[in-house]
């Protein structure tokens, strides 16, 4: 955050279908609750986030899907892309995650949370974990994670 310009949450998504663009809207509308004020939010595709976007960030959120026991290759591809140029540039952060699945995240969170761990992330809020249909109480839990990560940054 330079002088003149409000904290970024950046968000580094994986959303390859309706059901994750459910959970992808939910976290956003959360994030820019209207009672957060000062924060911008910013939702880039895990294949398009590039360094500088995670260097300019004040905290993140990472949403993915489970995939074969692990984060989505697309997530995977984003810290192997940001990792050791961010490495000490971002210590001390804060993140959120979600991970959507079929029926078994815990590998993909596992995966997810060694990286942001060696990042010297800090957890701002509980791992958000969905599987199966994509229903109100899995919005609300999204848009819940999307606030509390917004507001760990809004000014005072
Ligand atoms: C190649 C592939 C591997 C997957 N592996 C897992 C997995 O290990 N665990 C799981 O719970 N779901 C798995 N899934 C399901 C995806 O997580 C799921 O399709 C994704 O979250 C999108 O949800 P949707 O299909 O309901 O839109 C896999 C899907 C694909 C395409």
């Amino acid at each position: 955050m330079t002088a003149d310009s409000t904290p970024t949450l950046l968000v580094v998504h994986h959303t390859p279908s309706p059901p994750t663009r459910e959970l992808l809207e939910a976290v956003l509308a959360g994030a820019n609750d209207p009672e957060i004020a000062g924060v911008t939010v910013r939702s880039v595709p895990a294949l398009g986030a590039t360094i500088p976007d995670v260097l300019a960030a004040d905290g993140y959120l990472f949403g993915t899907t489970a995939n074969f026991g692990y984060m989505s290759g697309a997530l995977k591809h984003f810290f192997d892309t940001v990792y050791y140029p961010c490495l000490d540039a971002v210590a001390g952060r804060p993140y959120g995650l979600w991970v959507h699945g079929n029926n078994d995240t815990a590998g993909a969170v596992t995966a997810v949370q060694k990286i942001v761990t060696g990042l010297a992330l800090t957890q701002a809020a509980g791992v958000v974990e969905i599987t199966g249909g994509v229903d109100a109480a899995a919005r609300e839990r999204c848009y819940e994670l999307g606030a509390t990560v917004a507001v760990t940054i809004a000014p005072e």
